[in-house]
């Protein structure tokens, strides 16, 4: 029996991405896969079922999962889908084991082997895996897009018969995956661009791309090529020659975030009364706290004449290619696995071992566990 991956539409409130689409099916069905979509399931990324040509068109989520030897999500799963997937059947998709705490118990009732996106480790060979940098780069594009839209000036300097328009300027702060591609974007719309990280790396690479990088003295590596969080001292020194700078721009888009801890708080309230008025912030880091102390998730507070921008789930903004980011990262992850048309993973190797969840009734990976364990004591 070949392999069989089922693909349920999305239902999180607001999830306009899938996690297939039509080429990575086809790549998919030649690896000698069969496979069964919800009718529907990719109207949110503009994909009609027609397009998913060789592919089973089932009616609704369960038919797409009963049997399948592999699911693909993008959100993690309703506990109650799980209801009809067989014991041993695989799950892939951002399945947030920080937070779901409640599925992570049901996959392991249901002896489900589950992977979870977040956990791909961030080494060179998992790179076209790599979900996080896949949609962060959605998520800062977008980003440079929705500061240009808020504010109410050009971006780029034109020189007309009505006279001469300044440029933007605009601070992106966080030069990871996400701050970098608002950097590129914030530049490709003619903005004067200057950016800050606490990792020196991103020296290079902000510079590399026409921004200025704005020096702090204030330089936190951590292990992974991550950042660590601040202390208290090291904050003052940030906040000092951060402010200044903010206080200057037309936008200030960030991005900073530190793995497993809540966004980093970099601008306060008081910085943002010290900005100009029509000034914008767009904090994508609004989901996990935001990286400005006045962001709400999902609103645009303004306050003292200063747009604050929290958008949620950026990249379901651009859902069609969103998606097809997604499914090649999913590709890329689960190809190695199909061997004669079977599924068979390879335990030894780093990627699998890295991002599995839970596997033959066991969470495997060792902060989940405990933190769930921790919570049932
Ligand atoms: P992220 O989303 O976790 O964080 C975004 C940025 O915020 C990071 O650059 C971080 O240094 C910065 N940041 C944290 N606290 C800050 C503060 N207080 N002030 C200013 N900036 C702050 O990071 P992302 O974009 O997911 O990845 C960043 C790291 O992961 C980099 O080292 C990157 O090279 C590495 N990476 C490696 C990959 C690979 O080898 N496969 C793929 C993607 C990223």
């Amino acid at each position: 029996m070949p392999v069989t991956i089922g693909v349920p539409a999305e239902r999180t409130p607001g999830e306009r991405r899938l996690a297939l689409v039509p080429e990575v099916a086809s790549r998919l069905i030649k690896l000698g896969a069969k496979i069964r979509i919800e009718t529907g399931a990719g109207n949110g990324a503009q994909i009609p079922d027609a397009d998913f040509t060789d592919c089973e068109i089932v009616a609704d989520a369960q038919a797409a999962v009963t049997g399948a030897d592999v699911v693909l999500t993008v959100q993690p799963p309703e506990p109650e889908l799980l209801e009809h997937m067989k014991a041993g059947a695989v799950v892939v998709g951002f399945m947030q084991p920080h937070a779901k705490h409640a599925l992570v118990r049901a996959m392991v009732e249901k002896k489900i082997t589950s992977f979870s996106m977040e956990l791909v480790p961030r080494i060179s060979r998992a790179q076209s895996m790599d979900a996080l940098s896949s949609q962060g780069a959605v998520a800062g594009y977008k980003a440079a897009l929705i500061a240009a839209n808020t504010l109410d000036k050009f971006m780029p300097m034109l020189t007309t018969a009505a006279g001469t328009i300044r440029p933007a300027q605009v601070l992106v702060i966080g030069a990871g995956v996400a701050g970098l591609q608002a950097i590129a974007t914030a530049k490709r719309l003619g903005a004067i661009v200057e950016a800050y990280d606490v990792r020196s790396a991103t020296r290079e690479q902000v510079q590399s791309l026409g921004a200025k990088f704005v020096d702090t003295g204030v330089s936190a590596e951590a292990a992974g090529g991550y950042a660590r969080e601040l202390t208290d001292e090291e904050k003052a020194k940030q906040k000092e020659a951060l402010d200044a700078r903010i206080a200057v721009m037309d936008a200030v888009i960030t991005t900073a975030a530190v793995p497993g801890r809540p966004a980093p708080k970099i601008i306060s309230r008081e910085a943002v009364e010290r900005m100009k008025t029509g000034a914008v912030i767009v904090d994508i880091a609004a989901e996990t706290g935001g990286n400005c102390e006045l962001t709400k998730a999902g609103e645009t507070v303004r306050h003292n004449g200063v747009s604050i921008v929290g958008p949620v789930n950026i990249p379901s903004t651009l859902a069609t290619h969103a998606s097809a980011m997604y499914a090649r990262n999913l590709l890329n992850f689960l190809q190695p696995a199909i061997k004669d048309e079977q599924l068979a993973i390879d335990w030894e190797d780093e990627v699998f071992a890295g991002a599995v969840l839970t596997h033959d009734g066991e969470i495997r990976h060792e902060p989940t566990a405990k933190a769930i364990e921790g919570a049932s004591s």
